[in-house]
């Protein structure tokens, strides 16, 4: 099973020729583009004074499931910045949430998912996905909020974590740097281990495909910590979860697979149906490009360092010609971090930044 490329689909989607042919979704299709289109990862958060604001007095996971706010959060930080893009305000575990996993986000530590899953029982213990993805509709009914109040030639992109990283989070029960629960549970009981991330699976195709149904015109995967991982191990665990999630998104909507510290993962991340690659601040951006088959075939996302924003002005517009240099013009670049924006960044850079990548290229 597997999906057309987004070269090859065409419009399917009927998305009206402002959206069609905005900056982001030309890159997206590897079309020359009049300049290259930038957004950051984490564009809205904490870092954001106006964030704050909204936040104070109220969780981040009521702020989530409050479309108005999520809608107001993302539509704010898009205009301020100025960016070519908006990515609905949202996190990668209200998923496992609504999987039956309990999840808080206790202050400076993170989050914290009740029940972690260390055994096949509590995989079959979990919610129906499908259930799980309609009580989601909080995020669709924020998209739907959203794409009312963009610009006509701004895209809104709906995102999901990926399977194994959403499994990491569900195995450790919260962050981790090891990994060491998540790569013993997949050692043990490879069973279980497919179960679990067929289940995941089975809640993400529908919890995005309602996403895209609610108005956003690209999906990002978030694999955060999938760089952790072997390339055997990626092959035996992980590629065919990754591909049958893809598969099972709407044909025509590009795709971005990001995973941080994969350079030696990129080429079997692309194989798994992505149209773009979004290439973490470690990682060769010009050589994932051409190791992932070349512009012609895929196109690329990053890689400017997130700390870039905490220092100097000069440093910060110097490094992102660098990263531009790499890009080298070709068609398919979308200029972003190589992670998200940290939360001591001043907003001015950010907005320095965008402005900078925009004066740079417009061609
Ligand atoms: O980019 C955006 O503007 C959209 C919003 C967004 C958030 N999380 C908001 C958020 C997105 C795309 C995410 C994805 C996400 N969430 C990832 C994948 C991206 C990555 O960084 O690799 C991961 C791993 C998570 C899990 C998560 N959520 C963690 C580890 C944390 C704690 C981080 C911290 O610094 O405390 C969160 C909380 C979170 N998600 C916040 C925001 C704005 C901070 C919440 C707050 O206190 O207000």
């Amino acid at each position: 099973m597997s999906r057309p490329g987004i070269r090859a689909a065409g419009n399917v989607l009927n998305l009206k020729p402002e959206l069609w042919d905005s900056h982001f979704l030309r890159a997206c299709r590897g079309e020359a583009t009049k300049r290259t289109p930038v957004w950051l990862m984490r564009q809205a958060g904490r870092y954001m004074q106006h964030y704050r604001g909204i936040r104070s007095g109220r969780s981040f996971l009521d702020l989530c499931k409050d479309p108005a706010l999520a809608s107001e959060v993302t539509l704010y930080a898009r205009e301020w910045l100025d960016v070519d893009a908006a990515i609905i305000f949202s996190d990668i575990l209200v998923v496992l949430e609504a999987l039956g996993l309990p999840l808080t986000f206790a202050t400076g530590d993170g989050p914290v998912l009740g029940k972690p899953i260390r055994d096949g029982a509590a995989v079959v213990a979990l919610r129906d996905p499908l259930t799980a993805a309609k009580d989601l509709g909080y995020v669709h009914e924020a998209i739907r909020r959203t794409v009312t109040g963009l610009p006509a030639d701004i895209p809104l992109i709906g995102f999901c974590g990926a399977p194994y990283t959403l499994a990491a989070y569900a195995i450790e029960g919260g962050s981790s740097r090891q990994f060491a629960h998540t790569k013993t549970f997949m050692y043990r009981d490879g069973g279980a281990w497919n179960a679990l991330l067929a289940r995941i699976t089975a809640a993400l195709i529908p919890y995005l495909n309602a996403q895209i149904a609610a108005g956003t015109s690209c999906v990002q995967v978030f694999d955060s910590w999938v760089g952790h991982l072997t390339r055997a191990d990626f092959i035996e665990f992980v590629q065919p979860h990754l591909r049958t999630l893809v598969a099972g998104i709407t044909p025509g909507v590009p795709v971005i697979l990001f995973g941080t510290e994969t350079s030696h993962l990129s080429d079997l991340i692309a194989a798994c149906g992505a149209d773009v690659i979004g290439v973490d601040t470690t990682t060769d951006l010009s050589a994932t490009w051409e190791r992932c088959g070349g512009p012609t075939r895929i196109a690329v996302q990053g890689n400017l360092d997130p700390c870039l924003l905490l220092g100097p002005r000069e440093r910060l517009l110097k490094a992102a010609d660098v990263v531009l240099a790499a890009a080298g013009g070709r068609p398919g670049h979308i200029f972003n971090l190589g992670h998200g924006v940290l939360k001591e960044t001043d907003p001015e850079q950010a907005k320095a930044l965008v402005q900078h990548v925009h004066a740079r290229t417009t061609r």
